[in-house]
C-alpha cells in the first residue's frame, strides 16, 4: 500500500457487508494511480451472491432504522459529517491516488460530500405529513410519508465521495438502507466513507458498499425484488439500460446522467468574469463532471477578444500530479478515457475545427491530456454533439439571442447550462428558454447542497441535494379514517 495517511484504518481492503468486512471473496480488484499508472492496492471483491447477501442484510437493518426517530437518525448524520471532516485530508489523498483530480479539488470534494450528511441529517426533521380537508365530517384525511425501501446507489468515479454522499445521506435521513456499488476506479474513498459511517454509529447492514464488477453485482441489484429504488450517476446509455432492468420489478428509479452544456457569453457580459467562469467550469476535475462546459457559445462581436484571453488563462495552468503542490490540472482518470477525448478533437478537427491550444496527449504520461482550446466549432462536430469529459473547451460563435438559445438547446441533454449577461431582461428570457434543469447565470459553479441538481431530457430524471432531494426516498401513504361520528 502506498498511500501515507494519518489515520492508516480508513484504507479498507474489501466490501462492507452487515457490518463486516470481508476480506475472503469471489476475486480481486487492482486499483491504479492515473497519475504514474503504478497499481496502489488490490482489493478483495463482491459477486452476486454477496450482493444480495448485502441486499438482504439492508432489508432487515431497514426495519429498526426507520424505527429511530428521526431525530437519533440525524444526530448519526452529523457524526459522519463531523467525521468527515475531521479526516478531510486523509480522504482527499485517498481519493487524489485513486482519481487523479488535484488535493485541493479533493478536499473541496470531501466538504461538498460532508455537507449532504449535514444537510439531509436536517432534512430527516422535516419530512412532514399533510391533514387534506374530508369528503365529510365523519371522515379524516391523512398523508403520512415512509421510507421508499432499500435502496441501490451506482456511483461514478469522477465524483468517489460526493455521489455517494449525496444518494447515501438522503436515504438514511428518510429512513432507508441502502448497498452502493461504487466505481471500480475509485473503491478505496467510498470504503474510506464507509468505515466513518460505522464509527458515525450507523446500525450494521443500514448501509453497504459492494466493490466489483457490474456484470455481477449489477443484476443483482437491479433484479431483487427487495430493492425498491436504485439511484445512478453515470452515462445516458447505462442510465437506459438500468431503467430497462429495473422495469421488471417497477423500482423507483432517479439518474443523473450526461450532460453537454452550454456556456453563452452575450456581448454585454462583463467579459473578464466570463472567462474566469469558463476556466472553473471547463477544467474542473480535468472536465471530468456531467456539468463542465462542453461548449462555449460567444457572441461573434467578442468573439476574437474572448478566445484571446480563454488561450492565456488555459495556457497558464499547471498540469501534473494531483499530488504535488500548485498542481492545477491532474490527468484523466484512465487512458481510455484519453483515447476518448483524442478521438473527438481528432474528428472535430478533421471536420473544419482549429486548435488554438493544445489539442494532443502530454508527455507526462499516458493519462494526460493537454488542455485544450478549439475555435470554429459548428453544430455537426463531435465535441458539439457528445459529452468531452476531457480538458477541451470548443468556441462557436452566435449572432444573436435567438441564435444563441437555438444552439444551446440543439442537443439531446439538458443538466447544466451557464450564460454571462449583465441585461435583466435577457436574464429572465434565457434563463426560461434554456431546456436545462440547472442554470448559472455569470456563475461557472452552481453545484451545493442546498440547491436541486438534476436535468431533463436525456440528462435523466429527480433532483439531489435541496428539500427535494428527499422526496425520492419516501413513499406518500394517504389513511382514511371515517367512523368518526359514531
Ligand atoms: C457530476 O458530475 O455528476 C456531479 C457534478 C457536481 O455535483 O457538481
Amino acid at each position: 500500500m502506498t498511500i501515507k495517511l494519518n489515520d492508516t484504518a480508513l484504507l479498507r481492503a474489501g466490501p462492507y457487508i452487515d457490518g463486516q468486512w470481508r476480506t475472503s471473496s469471489a476475486g480481486t480488484l487492482a486499483v491504479r494511480n492515473p497519475a504514474t499508472s503504478a497499481i496502489v492496492t488490490e482489493i478483495a471483491t463482491a459477486d452476486r451472491a454477496m450482493t444480495n447477501e448485502a441486499i438482504l442484510a439492508a432489508h432487515r437493518a431497514m426495519k429498526d432504522w426507520q424505527a429511530v426517530s428521526a431525530k437519533a437518525r440525524a444526530q448519526v448524520l452529523r457524526r459522519w459529517f463531523d467525521l468527515m471532516m475531521a479526516h478531510q485530508d486523509d480522504l482527499a489523498v485517498i481519493m487524489t491516488t485513486e482519481q487523479g483530480k488535484t488535493l485541493a479539488e479533493s478536499r473541496g470534494e470531501v466538504a461538498y460530500g460532508a455537507a449532504f450528511m449535514e444537510w439531509f441529517g436536517e432534512q430527516a426533521k422535516r419530512v412532514d405529513g399533510d391533514v387534506i380537508p374530508a369528503p365529510s365530517g365523519d371522515k379524516r384525511v391523512i398523508c403520512i410519508k415512509q421510507p421508499v425501501g432499500v435502496v441501490a446507489a451506482i456511483t461514478p468515479w469522477n465524483f468517489p465521495n460526493a455521489m455517494i454522499a449525496r444518494k447515501a445521506a438522503p436515504a438514511l435521513a428518510a429512513g432507508c438502507a441502502i448497498v452502493i456499488k461504487p466505481a471500480s476506479e475509485t473503491p478505496l474513498s467510498a470504503l474510506a466513507m464507509a468505515e466513518l459511517a460505522e464509527r458515525a454509529g450507523v446500525p450494521a447492514g443500514v448501509l453497504n458498499v459492494v466493490v466489483g464488477s457490474s456484470s455481477e453485482i449489477g443484476p443483482a441489484l437491479t433484479d431483487s425484488p427487495l430493492v425498491r429504488k436504485l439511484t445512478f450517476t453515470g452515462s445516458t446509455e447505462v442510465g437506459i439500460q438500468l431503467e430497462q432492468a429495473c422495469a421488471a420489478t417497477l423500482k423507483r428509479t432517479s439518474m443523473e446522467l450526461g450532460g453537454n452544456a452550454p456556456f453563452i457569453v452575450f456581448e454585454d457580459a462583463d467579459i473578464e468574469a466570463a472567462v474566469q467562469g469558463a476556466l472553473i467550469s471547463k477544467y474542473r476535475n480535468s472536465g471530468q463532471t456531467c456539468v463542465c462546459t462542453n461548449r462555449i457559445l460567444v457572441q461573434a462581436s467578442i468573439h476574437d477578444e474572448f478566445v484571446e484571453r480563454l488561450v492565456a488563462e488555459t495556457a497558464a495552468l499547471k498540469m501534473g500530479n494531483g499530488l504535488d503542490e500548485g498542481v492545477e490540472q491532474g490527468p484523466l482518470v484512465n487512458v481510455g478515457a484519453v483515447e476518448e477525448v483524442e478521438r473527438l478533437v481528432r474528428l472535430s478537427t478533421e471536420a473544419g475545427a482549429k486548435v488554438e491550444l493544445g489539442g494532443a496527449r502530454s508527455e507526462l504520461g499516458p493519462c494526460y491530456f493537454v488542455p485544450t482550446v478549439l475555435t470554429g466549432v459548428t453544430p455537426e462536430m463531435a465535441v458539439f454533439r457528445n459529452e468531452i469529459f476531457g480538458p477541451v473547451a470548443p468556441v462557436t460563435a452566435f449572432a444573436d439571442e435567438a441564435d444563441a438559445i437555438a444552439l444551446a438547446n440543439d442537443t439531446e441533454f439538458g443538466l447544466a447550462s451557464y450564460f454571462y449577461t449583465r441585461d435583466i431582461g435577457r436574464v429572465w428570457r434565457v434563463a426560461e428558454a434554456l431546456d436545462y434543469g440547472m442554470v448559472g447565470i455569470n456563475e461557472g459553479i452552481i453545484s451545493n447542497e442546498m440547491a436541486p441538481f438534476g436535468g431533463v431530457k436525456a440528462s435523466g430524471s429527480g433532483r439531489e441535494g435541496s428539500k427535494y432531494g428527499i422526496d425520492d426516498y419516501l413513499e406518500i401513504k394517504y389513511i382514511l379514517m371515517g367512523g368518526l361520528d359514531r
